[in-house]
């Protein structure tokens, strides 16, 4: 693993908050792994998303992993998922069931493509993902899966704060999933939260969160996992949520400044559905030429800039189809650009343009 040091980075945690405060209280308290700040973190995450119940696990794809378990998805069920997201989404699924089916994601959201979406007679839970903060079109999912008696899980781990017809991503589906991984908005290291509003789905994860343990202390009548997280990172949680809305408008600014000055012809922008209200996660565009696309990359690391890849098809891994990837796949064209909350403004032209100055040398760079 390579540590940057004095680059620009992809993000940073926001750490200005209560975060010392609340772990020194833990250890104090000497309660490291089961204390308060494990109920008042649940408490306060269910609060600020409207929903009945959270259950906090030790990350996100953990959270996955026990929502479909808490759903019962087993060897003999479909699970439905889009082809582009971290490939946590399908090792979750592919935990439960080999039968994943990957849909091909809409051109313009980069979010799994409603219209391609073809259930079988076994499927038994639709997975989409709000792609680097942008919310799927959770109408036409829910619509589907409630036509069809299905559940829906959805993997909101980069869209804490987003919003679909004014609810909160998360909060739509069955179970909502969240991560709050190091490089997440809301950052504790390696943390996730389930939400839903469904008791008995509640009561089946907090027993298979903690070893499938029934009422009685050490005895245990089903196969569970230790998905539990601990009181020290939920401290560093609980002060992380309050400050989510300052986090949040600062990621907002950023991308309302990208979106207003990366207007061109050779630039792809991630639009939203209709009744999206995304969040800024990662800032990510898309290029129509795949030379400048590399040009750029080179243009920005030469100034120490970090960039990262759109993540690659999860079914063109080994595990999970193998499938070639075409070089006009957003994976190829597309990057992430920096939007750390304190990516400052000066930063952030200087930014934009070195990618305008690329993209005014096409000729040069088409010539090659
Ligand atoms: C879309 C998506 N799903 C799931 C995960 C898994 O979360 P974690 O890294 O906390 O296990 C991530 C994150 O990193 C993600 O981006």
């Amino acid at each position: 693993m390579v540590y940057l040091s004095k680059m620009l980075k992809i993000t940073d945690p926001y750490i200005e908050g209560n975060e010392l405060k609340y772990v020194t209280d833990v250890i104090k308290s000497k309660w490291l792994s089961i204390g308060k700040y494990i109920e008042l973190f649940e408490e306060a995450f269910a609060d600020y998303l409207g929903v009945k119940y959270a259950v906090s696990v030790c990350n996100g794809t953990s959270a996955l992993h026990l929502a479909l378990s808490a759903i019962g998805v087993t060897k003999t069920d479909n699970v439905i998922l889009p082809t582009h997201s971290y490939i946590a989404t399908a090792e979750a699924a592919k935990y439960c069931t080999d039968d994943l089916t990957f849909v091909s994601i809409d051109n313009k959201t980069w979010n799994i493509n409603t219209k391609k979406i073809e259930l079988k007679n076994n499927t038994k839970v639709i997975l989409p993902v709000h792609l680097y903060g942008n919310p799927a079109n959770m109408q036409k999912i829910m619509k589907l899966a409630k036509e069809n008696n299905v559940f829906v899980v959805e993997d909101a781990a980069e869209a804490l704060g987003a919003k679909y017809k004014n609810k909160f991503v998360g909060t739509i589906g069955d179970i909502g999933c969240f991560s709050f991984f190091g490089n997440k908005n809301l950052a504790v290291g390696e943390g996730g939260m389930c939400v839903t509003n469904n008791e008995s789905l509640y009561n089946k994860m907090l027993k298979l969160r903690h070893h499938g343990e029934t009422v009685t202390r050490y005895i245990h009548d089903e196969v569970g996992f230790n998905y539990r997280m601990s009181n020290l990172t939920a401290a560093v949680g609980l002060a992380q949520l309050e400050q989510i809305e300052e986090i949040l408008k600062k990621k907002t600014e950023i991308k309302r400044i990208y979106d207003g000055m990366l207007i061109n012809d050779d630039i792809i922008l991630q639009k939203s559905y209709k009744y999206a209200e995304p969040i800024n996660w990662i800032y990510a565009i898309k290029f129509k030429n795949l030379h400048i696309k590399n040009a750029v990359e080179t243009e920005l690391q030469k100034h120490k800039i970090e960039t990262r890849n759109i993540f690659y098809p999860m079914n063109s891994m080994k595990p999970y189809g193998n499938l070639k990837v075409r070089n006009n796949d957003i994976s190829y064209t597309g990057i992430n650009l920096p939007s750390s909350p304190y990516l400052d403004i000066f930063n952030q032209i200087q930014i934009i343009n070195l990618i305008e100055g690329v993209i005014n040398k096409r000729g040069v760079i088409n010539e090659k």
